[in-house]
């Protein structure tokens, strides 16, 4: 309590228009915006609301998953640093910190991962769906596209507040989404699809789907299937992120989560989002040579255009998930020789952390810089990297969308707006307008 007899833990809103005082509570540093709707100025007013285009400073939801600090470059799962999470654990370990919110033990893990294991394969009918698509489909369209049609499988999937039903979820569309993922590929470049080898790791599993050609058993090169767990951990989750957002607000509306999960791939296409990654690889093209790195980065000044790969929202010091990859591609370079493009991502990352135009928006690389080069390396095309993207993303998806389900606080995600149109006016007729 405040000596002039305030709560402390409040906000005191004057309106200037009318003179009164209003106390808000404050909560965790918040305060909630249908407070501010007691702020009129006439009785019938519909009141006072915040506008805040692209949610830059809205939290549209209390969460205990994922934890960032932006500008101290910290991001942890369930209060697990990003990097330890990295070095000490797999993917599906990971992915069950996420859901479960406690690391599994041993006899977990196993059963954990004898579920994902056993939901690997789709439906023959999955393959029909895939072949129905054009030669040149991205493999992005055909991903959000399948998983959307999975819902059609698994029809009891609707009965989201019944938990087997999620759980079975969970490990549907994190087994699966590899698959889907590798049958797109293939579909792609018109090889056969190849069916899960539940002998194979989860990541090697995913190497064996997409490269195995004609030996009995597909042997993952253990550097890179262990580098490719590790990139599916540095994007398993990324709290409020717009997919992220996306499978909440879709989700919201009580959907089945197949159908979410699609709306949450069709978010992270986009290339300010999981589509980055691909986007830097055509900009790494498109510069060509390291000659013209200086020519790039004043055209980029001049507004011609982005550095890919470059700005957080949030991040505004470094992406720590772009420390732990840039480590990593040494260790993939050394198996697959270096990514020729390596020298002009180096140049361009040298120039823009000294240039004042990048240092002073506080523009540093992120996740997706150095992820598309270790990809092309381990002979992935650039078009399937928004779709590795999504492989990884997918129990983070399942977490968010759990999390709203549970949290007593959420209903169907509605915005209100700020409606600056013409008033009411009579429709004239067709031949006098
Ligand atoms: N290159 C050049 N200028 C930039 C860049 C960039 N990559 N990013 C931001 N800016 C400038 C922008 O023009 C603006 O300048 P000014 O103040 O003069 O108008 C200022 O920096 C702030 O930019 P903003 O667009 O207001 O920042 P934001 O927080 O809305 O955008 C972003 C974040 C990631 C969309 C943006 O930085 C961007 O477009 N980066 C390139 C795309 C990219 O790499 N996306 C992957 C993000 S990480 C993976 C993920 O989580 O999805």
């Amino acid at each position: 309590m405040h000596a002039s007899g305030t709560s402390t833990n409040t906000l005191t809103i004057v309106d200037n228009r009318t003179g009164k005082k209003y106390d808000i509570a404050v909560e965790n540093d918040t305060i909630r915006a249908i407070d501010l709707r007691q702020i009129k100025v006439n009785p019938d007013d519909f009141g006072m609301m915040s506008y805040d285009p692209a949610f830059m400073n809205t939290a549209s939801c209390k969460s205990t998953i994922t934890f960032i600090d932006g500008d101290k470059g910290i991001l942890r799962y369930r209060g697990y640093p990003i990097e330890q999470l990295a070095e000490k654990c797999s993917y599906l370990e990971v992915a069950y910190l996420i859901l479960r919110g406690e690391l599994p033990n041993k006899q977990q893990l196993e059963e954990w991962t004898q579920l994902i294991t056993t939901h690997t394969f789709v439906h023959e009918n999955i393959k029909k769906i895939m072949d129905g698509f054009h030669y040149d489909a991205h493999p992005m369209g055909m991903f959000v596209s399948t998983l959307a049609a999975l819902s059609t499988f698994y029809p009891t999937a609707k009965r989201i507040q019944d938990p087997a039903e999620r759980d079975l979820t969970f490990f549907r569309l994190i087994g699966k989404a590899p698959t889907l993922a590798a049958f797109a590929y293939r579909r792609s470049v018109g090889m056969p699809y190849v069916h899960p080898d539940n002998e194979l790791s989860y990541a090697g599993n995913f190497l064996s789907m997409m490269f195995k050609v004609a030996e009995p058993t597909y042997a993952p090169h253990p550097v890179l299937e262990r580098a490719l767990d590790v990139l599916f951990i540095l994007h398993a989750d990324h709290e409020q992120n717009c997919s992220a957002n996306a499978m909440r607000g879709v989700g919201s509306s009580h959907v089945d989560p197949y159908s979410a999960a699609a709306a949450a791939a069709a978010a992270l296409y986009g290339p300010l989002h999981g589509g980055a990654n691909e986007a830097v690889l055509r900009m790494l093209d498109e510069i060509g040579t390291m000659e013209k790195v200086p020519a790039f980065i004043k055209e980029v000044k001049e507004g011609k255009g982005r550095l890919m790969g470059f700005g957080h929202r949030v991040y505004k010091n470094y992406d720590p998930r772009a420390s732990i990859i840039k480590k990593l591609a040494d260790q993939v370079f050394e198996v697959t020789g270096r990514n020729p493009k390596l020298e002009i991502a180096l140049e361009l990352e040298r120039i823009a952390l000294q240039d004042d135009y990048f240092v002073k928006r506080k523009l540093y690389p992120n996740v997706d810089f150095y992820s598309g080069l270790i990809y092309q390396a381990m002979r992935f095309p650039v078009d399937m990297f928004p779709v590795l993207f999504a492989i990884g993303r997918m129990s983070g998806w399942l977490a968010q969308w759990q999390e709203m389900l549970q949290d007593s606080e959420q209903k169907i995600a509605r915005p209100r707006q700020v409606y600056l149109g013409s008033g009411n006016r009579d429709v004239p007729m067709l031949s006098k307008r």
